[in-house]
C-alpha cells in the first residue's frame, strides 16, 4: 500500500485540475486553490463532467468517481488549502517570483516535512528550493498535458533536494500509476527543452510558408509515428506556456530557444490555443479545425 497524502493543489488550470483529479483518483486528500474567482470551483465541476464520460465509456465504476469526488474539496484561500498538506504541488503560471510567493505564504501551516513540488516547464528547482528556505524539500513534479491520461512524471531533483524527497516523489509518482523518470535539475529538463525546439522549428517553418499548419503537424504524425504533431501540441499546452519556457531557455541556453516572432505576435493577441479557442487551430467542441 502506497502512502496516502493530504496534497494541496495550487492552481487549477489546464494542468493543476488534471493533477488534482490523479491525486484524488489514487486515493489521496486533495484540495484545490485557484487565483482566478470561481476557477477551483469550476474545476471541480469539469472533473466530475471528466470522470461522468470516463463512467459512460466503462472506463471507471460508479464507486471509483464517488471515491475520487470524495477525495476532493476546495478552499477559499492557500492557507485554507494547504494547512497540515504532506504535499504541496503549485501549478501557478510559470513564474518564479509568483512561485516563492506561493509557497512562502503557505510554508507555515503545512505538515512538518510537507514536500513542496512544482510542476514548472522550466524553472530552476534548486532556485524554488532556496528562496523558499527549504531546499531539502522542494522537488520539481512535472506532469504532462492531460495528467489522468499522460503516463510519465517527470521527477526534478535540485541540488538541495533530499534522498528522502526524491524517494518519497517516486513512490507517490508510482502510487499515481505514473512512470517517473529522475532528472537532474537543469533549464528544461529532459522534457521541455528537447519538445519546445521542435515546436519553434514548426512555427519558423510556418512563418516562412514552407506547408500549412496541418500538413508540418501530419507530416510528424504520419512520418514519425508522433501522437500530435508540434503545432497542435503547443496548442494543447497554451501559446503563452510555450513563450515563457523559451524566454526562459533563451536567458539559460542560448539563442536557438529565441520565439519565433509569430508566436509571440499570437500570444499578443490573446490567441493561446485549445484554451481560448483559438491558436494555429480553431478549436471546436474541444476538436482542433484548420483556420
Ligand atoms: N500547459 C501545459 O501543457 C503544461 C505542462 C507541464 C507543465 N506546465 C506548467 O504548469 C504550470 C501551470 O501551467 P498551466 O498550463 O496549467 O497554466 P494555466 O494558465 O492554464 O493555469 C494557471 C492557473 O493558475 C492560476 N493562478 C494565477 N496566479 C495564481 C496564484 N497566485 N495562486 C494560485 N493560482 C494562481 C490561474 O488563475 C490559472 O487558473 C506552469 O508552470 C507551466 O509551465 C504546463
Amino acid at each position: 500500500m502506497s502512502t496516502k497524502y493530504t496534497v494541496a493543489v495550487l492552481g487549477t488550470g489546464t494542468m493543476g485540475q488534471g493533477i488534482a483529479q490523479v491525486a484524488a483518483a489514487a486515493g489521496h486528500a486533495t484540495r484545490m486553490f485557484d487565483a482566478g474567482e470561481g476557477r477551483a470551483k469550476a474545476a471541480l465541476t469539469a472533473i466530475a463532467a471528466q470522470l461522468e464520460k470516463l463512467v459512460q465509456k466503462g472506463k471507471v465504476t460508479d464507486e471509483a468517481r464517488a471515491a475520487t469526488m470524495k477525495n476532493l474539496s476546495i478552499g477559499p484561500t492557500p492557507k485554507d488549502v494547504c494547512e497540515g498538506a504532506d504535499l504541496v504541488i503549485e501549478a501557478a503560471p510559470e513564474d518564479m517570483a509568483l512561485k516563492v510567493a506561493l509557497f512562502e505564504e503557505v510554508a507555515k501551516v503545512v505538515a512538518p516535512g510537507a514536500i513542496f513540488g512544482s510542476n514548472t516547464s522550466s524553472l530552476s528547482i534548486t532556485e524554488l528550493g532556496r528562496r523558499i528556505g527549504a531546499p531539502e524539500r522542494t522537488v520539481g513534479l512535472h506532469f504532462f498535458n492531460p495528467p489522468p491520461v499522460m503516463e510519465l512524471l517527470e521527477v526534478v531533483r535540485g541540488l538541495g533536494t533530499s534522498d528522502e524527497t526524491v524517494e518519497r516523489s517516486l513512490a507517490f509518482a508510482r502510487g499515481l500509476k505514473k512512470t517517473p523518470i529522475l532528472v537532474r535539475d537543469v533549464p528544461g529538463f529532459a522534457t521541455s527543452r528537447l519538445g519546445v525546439i521542435l515546436g519553434c522549428e514548426a512555427m519558423r517553418m510556418l512563418e516562412s510558408g514552407v506547408a500549412s499548419a496541418e500538413d508540418i503537424d501530419r507530416g510528424m504524425e504520419l512520418g514519425y509515428r508522433h501522437p500530435m504533431g508540434p503545432l497542435k501540441l503547443t496548442d494543447l499546452v497554451g501559446l503563452d506556456v510555450r513563450l515563457a519556457i523559451l524566454d526562459h531557455l533563451t536567458k539559460e541556453i542560448g539563442e536557438q530557444f529565441r520565439a519565433p516572432p509569430i508566436l509571440r505576435q499570437m500570444v499578443r493577441a490573446g490567441k493561446l490555443g485549445k484554451k481560448t479557442g483559438e491558436g494555429f487551430y480553431r478549436w471546436v467542441d474541444g476538436a482542433p479545425q484548420p483556420k
